[in-house]
């Protein structure tokens, strides 16, 4: 591994076909994502990786790295950037993180704390969406989805079950369940599938098991995302 590409003016190592976000993971340097993990191929969608290489933006999660590529990530353009980004995502769903169960584990709180955001910004959508409790072992809280296609990709990939998609268009798209009732009940997910542990926010949560761990000692509340 001797090729090399600038990230913030250090140099970071990568393999040939390794992406800016896998080579800057691997070194220890942390690039916002929500959609990005390291077990699944890059998804793209959440934008909030955008860096600018060469000068150029481009998502570091499906940017191919090249020898001697000048890519900038922490700027004061690029973190407000990010932070209108998730300003719009927590307005489009209901995340109220005081009564969340993942309040603390949260990738989306812990990136909203990381980049200083201090308030939604915008007007709150408010929409209307109907949890599904159908499951005996598994809640599924859409308020809170972020469409980052975690699960989608952990069902089919890892689960061979397909329990979950992404449908609609637009503001419309929305998170489905894949089963003739649309209930998550008439799937055969169960609560060790992969699927059900992937979520960044708090959509798919186990039933009886909440708050296990206090709020105050949680992954994020220990350590920024930076450094988590
Ligand atoms: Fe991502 Fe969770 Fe929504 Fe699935 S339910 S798309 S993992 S935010
Ligand atoms: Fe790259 Fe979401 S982490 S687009």
């Amino acid at each position: 591994m001797s090729d090399v590409f600038q990230l913030d003016g250090e140099d970071v190592p990568f393999a040939p076909g390794e992406t800016v976000m896998q080579a800057a993971t691997r070194a220890g340097r942390y690039v916002p994502h929500l959609c990005w993990h390291p077990d699944f191929a890059p998804h793209g969608s959440c934008r909030v990786c955008t860096v600018k290489a060469d000068g150029c933006p481009a998502a570091a999660c499906t940017l191919q790295a090249a020898p001697g590529m000048d890519v900038e990530s922490d700027t004061e353009a690029l973190n407000a950037q990010r932070k209108t980004l998730l300003q719009m995502l927590f307005v489009e769903g209901n995340h109220f993180c005081p009564s969340c169960e993942k309040s603390g584990d949260c990738r989306l709180q812990a990136t909203a704390y990381q980049v200083g955001m201090e308030g939604p910004h915008f007007e709150e959508f408010y929409p209307d969406r109907p949890v599904d409790a159908s499951h005996p072992d598994v809640l599924l809280d859409f308020n809170r989805c972020i469409l980052c296609g975690l699960c989608v990709r952990a069902s089919r990939e890892v689960d061979g079950k397909n329990v979950f998609e992404i449908g609609g268009h637009g503001i419309g798209t929305h998170l489905l369940v894949n089963s003739a009732s649309g209930k998550l009940a008439d799937t055969d997910l169960t609560p060790d599938d992969r699927a059900a542990n992937i979520c960044p926010v708090g959509v798919i949560l186990p039933k009886r098991r909440g708050f296990a761990v206090p709020i105050g000692q949680r992954r994020f509340d220990l350590k920024p995302v930076d450094e988590a």
